[in-house]
C-alpha cells in the first residue's frame, strides 16, 4: 500500500505546464516499465481511461491496444466519438467490440438493480477476457485507477458500508493476470482532467460529467427493453445538447435522464397516447456522497418537456426530480 499513497511533496497540477511536465514524467516512466512489451487497455470513453490511453500512445504507440466494448447501453454517439478520437485522430490501435445484443439478451427480464449491475459487471469482464485472449504477447494491463479509487479501497478494507455496489469491472481471470501500468493513479479527477487537456483530448471526453460503468442500464428502470431504452437515449441527448445550449452544461455537476417501467395516458394528434414519463435528474455535488438540486429555469425545462414529447417515441411527459440526497440518491437504481 505504501508506494500507492500520494507524497506530501507532490504539487498539485493545476495548469497545463504542470501538467506537461508530469506527462513527460510519465512516459519515460512507462517506457522503463514497458520495454517493448504490448498493453493491454479497457477503454470506456470515460475521462480516466481515456486520459490513460492518450497518455500511453503518447509513449509507447502501437505497442498500445485499448478495447472499446459497447455494452449497447452508452449514450447516444458514445462509442461512436471513442473510435472517431482514438482511431481516427490519434491512430491508436484499437479493437471495437459491439457487445450490444450479449448484453441485451442477457438483460432482458432482469428488473433488480443490483443483479443488473452484476451481470453488466460480468459480462464486460467476459467480452473484454475473450478479447484479450485473442490478442497475442500482451505483458501489461494499464488501468485508468485515480487516487479517490485507491482511498476508497483503503476506506472498504477498513470496513466502511456503501449503499449500492458501484462496481464497473472486477477482477480478470486468472489466466490474465498481468503486470498493472497506472500512470494516473496519484491524481485526483481534476488533474486527470488537465493532464487530458495537455494531451490534446476533446472537452467533451475531458470534462465529461460522471457516468456510472452500467451506464444507460441503471436509468432504464426495472427490467430493460430496447424500445423504451432507445427513447432513454434520445431523451436523454436532448437533455444534453439544451443543456448546451443554456450553458448548464458547464455548471451542473450531473444531469440525465430516468424512464422508469411504467405508462400514463396521455393524447397525441388527438388521439389517445400511452407512453412512459421522462425523469429528469440534475444534481450538484462534490464527492458524489450528497447532492442538492440545481433550480432550472422554468422556460428551459418547457423547452426541454416539448423537445422531448415532440421528439422522443413513447414518451408522453416529462417530469422533474428535485429531490435532493439524501434522501435520493443520484441514480434511481
Ligand atoms: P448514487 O446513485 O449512489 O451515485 O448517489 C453516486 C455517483 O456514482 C455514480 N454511480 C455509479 N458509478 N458504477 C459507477 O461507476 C455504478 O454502478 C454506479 N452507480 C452510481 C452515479 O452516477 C453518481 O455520480
Amino acid at each position: 500500500m505504501e508506494n500507492n499513497l500520494r507524497p506530501e511533496s507532490m504539487a498539485r497540477i493545476t495548469t497545463i505546464e504542470l501538467a506537461n511536465a508530469f506527462i513527460e514524467e510519465q512516459i519515460k516512466e512507462v517506457r522503463a516499465q514497458v520495454g517493448d512489451k504490448k498493453v493491454l487497455l479497457a477503454l470506456s470513453g470515460g475521462v480516466d481511461s481515456s486520459v490513460v490511453a492518450a497518455l500511453l500512445i503518447k509513449a509507447i504507440g502501437k505497442q498500445l491496444v485499448c478495447v472499446h466494448v459497447n455494452h449497447g447501453l452508452m449514450r447516444k454517439n458514445e462509442s461512436e466519438n471513442v473510435v472517431e478520437v482514438f482511431r481516427n485522430q490519434l491512430d491508436a490501435n484499437l479493437v471495437y467490440v459491439d457487445a450490444t445484443d450479449r448484453f441485451l439478451d442477457l438483460l432482458a427480464g432482469v428488473s433488480d438493480p443490483e443483479t443488473k449491475r452484476k451481470i453488466i459487471g460480468k459480462e464486460f469482464i467476459e467480452v473484454f477476457a475473450e478479447e484479450a485472449r485473442k490478442q497475442e504477447g500482451i505483458s501489461f494491463l494499464a488501468q485508468g485507477t485515480i487516487y479517490p479509487d485507491i482511498l476508497e479501497s483503503i476506506k472498504q478494507a477498513e470496513g466502511k458500508k456503501a449503499v449500492k455496489s458501484h462496481h464497473n469491472v472486477g477482477g480478470l481471470p486468472e489466466d490474465l493476470q498481468f503486470e498493472l501500468v497506472e500512470p494516473v493513479k496519484l491524481l485526483f479527477k481534476d488533474e486527470v482532467r488537465m493532464v487530458g487537456r495537455a494531451l490534446g483530448l476533446p472537452s467533451a471526453m475531458v470534462d465529461r460529467q460522471p457516468f456510472p460503468g452500467p451506464g444507460l442500464g441503471v436509468r432504464c428502470l426495472g427490467a430493460i427493453t430496447r424500445d423504451r431504452l432507445a427513447a432513454l437515449r434520445e431523451a436523454d441527448a436532448i437533455l444534453r445538447e439544451e443543456f448546451d445550449i443554456c450553458g448548464l452544461a458547464g455548471k451542473v455537476w450531473q444531469y440525465f435522464v430516468v424512464i422508469p417501467d411504467i405508462k400514463s395516458v396521455g393524447v397525441k394528434d388527438d388521439s389517445r397516447y400511452e407512453g412512459w414519463p421522462a425523469i429528469i435528474r440534475a444534481v450538484n455535488s462534490k464527492d458524489a456522497m450528497t447532492a442538492s438540486i440545481e433550480p432550472i429555469d422554468y422556460a428551459v425545462l418547457a423547452k426541454i418537456t416539448a423537445r422531448i414529447t415532440s421528439e422522443v417515441a413513447g414518451i408522453n411527459r416529462v417530469l422533474y426530480d428535485i429531490t435532493p440526497n439524501p434522501t435520493g440518491t443520484i441514480e434511481w437504481e
